[in-house]
């Protein structure tokens, strides 16, 4: 779709070969979705110019947009997916640009079809069981769709409908594992963020054996959560995993959309600074310990007023309990450190300096 695209013939022969629909980027990386705007069109388009594969996380970008007035928040999402598309492509126009869209969003269909008008190459689809992404993607098949899951049980239940209702296959799956990963988790329980049965070493050969047994197609797997250096991606590539989806290690890339406070957090950050709590959207996030979120744990927070009701379940909206989830992002997102829900994986303590995107792919490729 995208002319000039580097082929496998061109990935270093000591990583292992991704091809997720008809995109083969150079370095089977993949820089998570990261919302609300800590990857942007800024951080996707640098990781996508460097050979990776970029993600803009697709919630809250109207957060920011001049024409957002307070009431048309889903209409300006459209227009910023399109705007922030073209900005990444324009940045990389032979690189591979993804879209992260997570299911528990009300504007969820709206903002995959603005997604894949605006020429995006992938799809990655998470928090919640993307099960009925590619009814919302029909009219454009070109665009390669990859769930994230946390257990070949999710796994097995999107691929079962999607091949009965939809006749189609998903062109790759991220394994993330609650274990380490930074934000909103693939867990219900709290239990389960330390469970190793959700641990990569666990899942991912599980899942690559069930794809091998039960798909015609070739399925390649994704590890997610905890991947910081060239070691951690030997390990997972170990398993059986064709890529690598990765976080925490580019927030602290000069091209990083976040503001600089938002970076210092993590260079700052000490190892027991990082914590998990329970998200408004009823399932448990890892975080900086900020002052807004010590005062969260110890029953003591205000929230701000509802942003946007951009969750379809959301417990400060339905019950007052909580608080606006978007809006704590959204500030952490423009560094405010007192107020900010600041997501950030396990690793975020090893974030030492700002470095480039080009030094991190060096580092991690060379
Ligand atoms: C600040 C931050 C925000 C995130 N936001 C999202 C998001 O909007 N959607 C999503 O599916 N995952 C989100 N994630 C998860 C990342 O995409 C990635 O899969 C995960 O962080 C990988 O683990 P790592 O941080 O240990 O590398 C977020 C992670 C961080 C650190």
């Amino acid at each position: 779709m995208h002319g000039g695209k580097k082929r496998g013939s061109d990935v270093l022969a000591n990583l292992p070969m991704l091809k997720i629909g008809a995109h083969t980027p150079k370095y089977p990386i993949i820089q998570g979705g990261m919302g609300v705007k800590v990857s942007s069109s800024r951080l996707a388009g640098a990781v996508a110019a460097n050979g990776g594969i970029g993600t803009i996380a697709s919630v809250g970008l109207a957060c920011d947009h001049p024409l957002f007035d307070g009431g048309n928040y889903f209409d300006i999402n459209e227009i910023a997916m399109s705007e922030a598309v073209e900005a990444a492509r324009t940045r990389a126009p032979a690189g591979v640009i993804a879209v992260n869209c997570m299911t528990a969003l009300t504007d969820y269909d709206r903002q995959v079809k603005s997604a894949c008008a605006a020429g995006v190459d992938i799809i990655f689809s998470g928090a919640g069981l993307p099960m009925k992404l590619p009814e919302y993607t029909k009219d454009f098949p070109d665009v390669a769709l990859v769930p994230i899951v946390s257990s070949v049980r999710a796994a097995d239940l999107v691929i079962r409908k999607w091949k009965r209702q939809y006749d189609r296959l998903p062109d790759a799956i991220v394994v993330e594992t609650p274990l380490y990963a930074g934000g909103h988790l693939g867990a219900t329980r709290m239990e389960h963020v330390t469970d190793s049965a959700f641990s990569l070493e666990h899942v991912v050969p599980e899942l690559v054996k069930y794809l091998e047994d039960n798909s015609e197609a070739d399925i390649p797997v994704i590890g997610g959560g905890g991947i910081w250096d060239r070691a951690d991606m030997d390990g997972i590539f170990a398993l059986g995993a064709r890529g690598v989806q990765m976080g925490t290690r580019f927030v602290c890339a000069e091209e990083c959309d976040a503001s600089d406070r938002f970076k210092q957090a993590y260079i700052d950050a000490k190892e027991e600074d990082i914590t998990v709590i329970m998200s408004p959207v009823g399932i448990p996030g890892r975080a900086l310990k900020t002052p807004f979120l010590e005062k969260y744990m110890s029953g003591g927070a205000r929230s701000k007023p509802c942003m946007a009701a951009c969750l379809s379940h959301c417990k400060y909206l339905e019950n007052g309990e909580t608080f606006c989830i978007a809006q704590a992002l959204v500030d952490a997102y423009l560094g405010d450190w007192e107020n900010g829900l600041f997501f950030a994986g396990s690793n975020a303590w090893r974030c030492s300096k700002i470095d480039t995107v080009a030094g991190i792919f060096e580092e991690l490729a060379g």
